[in-house]
């Protein structure tokens, strides 16, 4: 296998973690309804988008899993003190949407991660040789060590647009293995070329599906997300 497919709380074996992909599938049913509605062509825009929104939500909620950095401290409550554990709030994070698509997750995945930054990152595909090019890059110079960063993005299809990105942002200094990417719906020539390229990378998705087509579309998949997202 190309990767490594995991479950929620599932733990990839110590010999394995550097070595391969891991992408994490949720097995959660709000994850499985908003997929349903997102896959379904009838559908409407307004609706598309609250389904992009929750999933951004749930997926980064899982996403932020033994990623997030933390701290130890003592609480008083009212009766005693308490050992308690908090976000260390030292440690930059980060959130890169990839326009336009990637707009869709955002909000959601910023209700999980209040105080991460947002860095736009506007790629776009030819239709024809389906080749990203950007239009748009808001990313710093250089990220802090140890940044965390969550891209998000609902369609890994060719996989051409998510290499892209990482090769951006491992330029700036990011550290793959303190990346997450969100999506949707993944296909596995996005995931053939994430494993070679980023093996201590870890995806998370609503799900991974069969192919990709000679449009560059993913099979079922739910059709262009960004036109979906706006209407367009
Ligand atoms: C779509 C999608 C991904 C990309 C996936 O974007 O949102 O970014 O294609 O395809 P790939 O894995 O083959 O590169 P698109 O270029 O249609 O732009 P949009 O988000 O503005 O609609």
């Amino acid at each position: 296998m190309m990767f490594q497919l995991l479950y929620h709380r599932e733990k990839a074996p110590k010999s394995a973690m550097t070595l391969q992909l891991r992408v994490y599938v949720p097995p959660h049913p709000l994850i499985k309804h908003w997929l349903a509605v997102a896959r379904d062509a009838a559908t409407p825009s307004v609706l598309f988008r609250s389904a992009m929104t929750e999933l951004g939500r749930w997926l980064t909620y899982e996403a932020a899993r033994e990623w997030l950095p933390t701290q130890e401290a003592t609480v008083q409550t009212p009766l005693d003190s308490s050992p308690a554990t908090l976000i260390d709030p030292t440690v930059p994070m980060a959130v890169v949407p990839i326009l336009r698509a990637g707009l869709g997750l955002l909000e959601g995945a910023q209700t999980v991660l209040p105080l991460a930054s947002i860095y736009h990152l506007g790629l776009v595909r030819d239709e024809k040789t389906l080749q990203p090019s950007c239009y748009l890059n808001k990313l710093p110079e250089k990220f802090p060590p140890q940044t965390r960063v969550l891209v998000t993005d609902p369609m890994l299809a060719t996989g051409g647009s998510i290499m892209n990105a990482m090769a951006e942002l491992t330029q700036r200094g990011v550290d793959p293995a303190l990346t997450r990417i969100v999506c949707v719906v993944a296909a596995p020539p996005a995931l053939q070329k994430l494993n070679d390229a980023f093996p201590g990378l870890i995806v998370y998705t609503a799900t991974i599906d069969e192919t990709v087509n000679n449009q560059g579309f993913i099979i079922p998949g739910l059709g262009d997300a960004g036109d979906r997202i706006f209407g367009t």
